[in-house]
């Protein structure tokens, strides 16, 4: 897909990896961006800093878990502001738990923001996409949507659900010359990570590096952009080898000791 003169909308701009996407499209040659996310403060700080490059830019303040809201306002945008080529659904939220301390709150706004969050506005733009007979949809999945990880069951659950979702859709779509792509970063340094236990040996990569895959994803029309040979590695390493690798990920997750969770589990009881 070329960018040049191009509307694209971005959800999760706010922060982390949708942000650092948002400044690579308006270096690529973005002429519009919607930026998507709940904090207006950040997405109006955001807003100034890319208009600075000669991008025209609309914050859209939306909770998408906000069903109805959503609807309302991706439909006014359309309105105002004239075809979307390209959707990044890049908005998420991830809880780490052994899977017995895990809380149901938690799934449940993993399920609604990782999972139905990305259906509702994907089914509001692929319609107007498949209508204009063109269109670009990147889901950002994670390596935990390839290669499962303990302690993330639920996330590791919505992203393997993404990965389905976007090859099914990419399938249905092909013939509208609507595209759909998924983008699988592996552990990168935002917000989202910084109270996390992190896994033994796993590097983390910038929001910076993840966006400029992504760009060039778009240009080279991949359907699944992995990056980094850490990544490379588990992927292959779950299709050759499943068990060894199994074996390693038990070996890095920082699972509690024996101990630790009989601890835990008598605190809670
Ligand atoms: N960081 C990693 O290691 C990593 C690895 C693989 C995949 N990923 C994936 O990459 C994506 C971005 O993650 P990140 O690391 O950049 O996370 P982040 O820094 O925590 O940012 C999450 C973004 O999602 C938005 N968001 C959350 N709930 C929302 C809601 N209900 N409605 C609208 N927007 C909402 C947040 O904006 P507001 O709070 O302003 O609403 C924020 O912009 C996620 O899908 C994540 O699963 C991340």
């Amino acid at each position: 897909m070329n960018l040049q003169g191009k509307t694209a909308l971005v959800t999760g701009a706010s922060r982390g990896i949708g942000q650092a996407i948002a400044f690579e499209l308006a270096k690529s040659g973005i002429k519009r961006l919607l930026l998507v996310a709940r904090n207006q403060q950040r997405l109006a700080e955001i807003a100034i800093d890319i208009a600075a490059m000669g991008v025209e830019v609309i914050p859209l303040v939306l909770d998408l878990t906000d069903r109805v809201r959503v609807n309302i306002v991706i439909s006014q945008a359309w309105r105002d502001y004239g075809q979307i080529h390209l959707l990044v659904n890049c908005a998420g939220v991830a809880y780490q738990a052994p899977f017995l301390q895990s809380k149901l709150p938690h799934v449940q706004e993993e399920i609604a923001i990782n999972l139905l969050g990305m259906y509702t506005i994907t089914r509001l733009l692929a319609r107007r996409m498949v209508s204009q007979q063109e269109g670009t949809i990147v889901n950002v999945a994670s390596l935990m949507g390839k290669v499962a990880a303990p302690t993330m069951s639920t996330y590791s659950a919505t992203k393997f659900a993404i990965l389905g979702f976007t090859q099914a859709l990419r399938g249905e779509l092909a013939s509208h010359n609507v595209r759909v792509m998924s983008l699988l970063p592996t552990l990168t340094d935002t917000d989202m990570v910084r109270d996390l236990q992190l896994f033994w040996g796993v590097i983390p990569m910038s929001p910076q590096r993840v966006a400029q895959a992504l760009i060039r994803g778009i240009d080279r029309n991949q359907h699944e952009v992995i990056i980094g040979w850490q990544s490379h590695l588990a992927v292959w390493g779950n299709y050759l080898v499943p068990r060894l690798l199994e074996r390693v990920i038990q070996m890095a997750a920082p699972l509690p000791s024996q101990k630790q969770f009989w601890q835990r589990l008598g605190a809670r009881s």
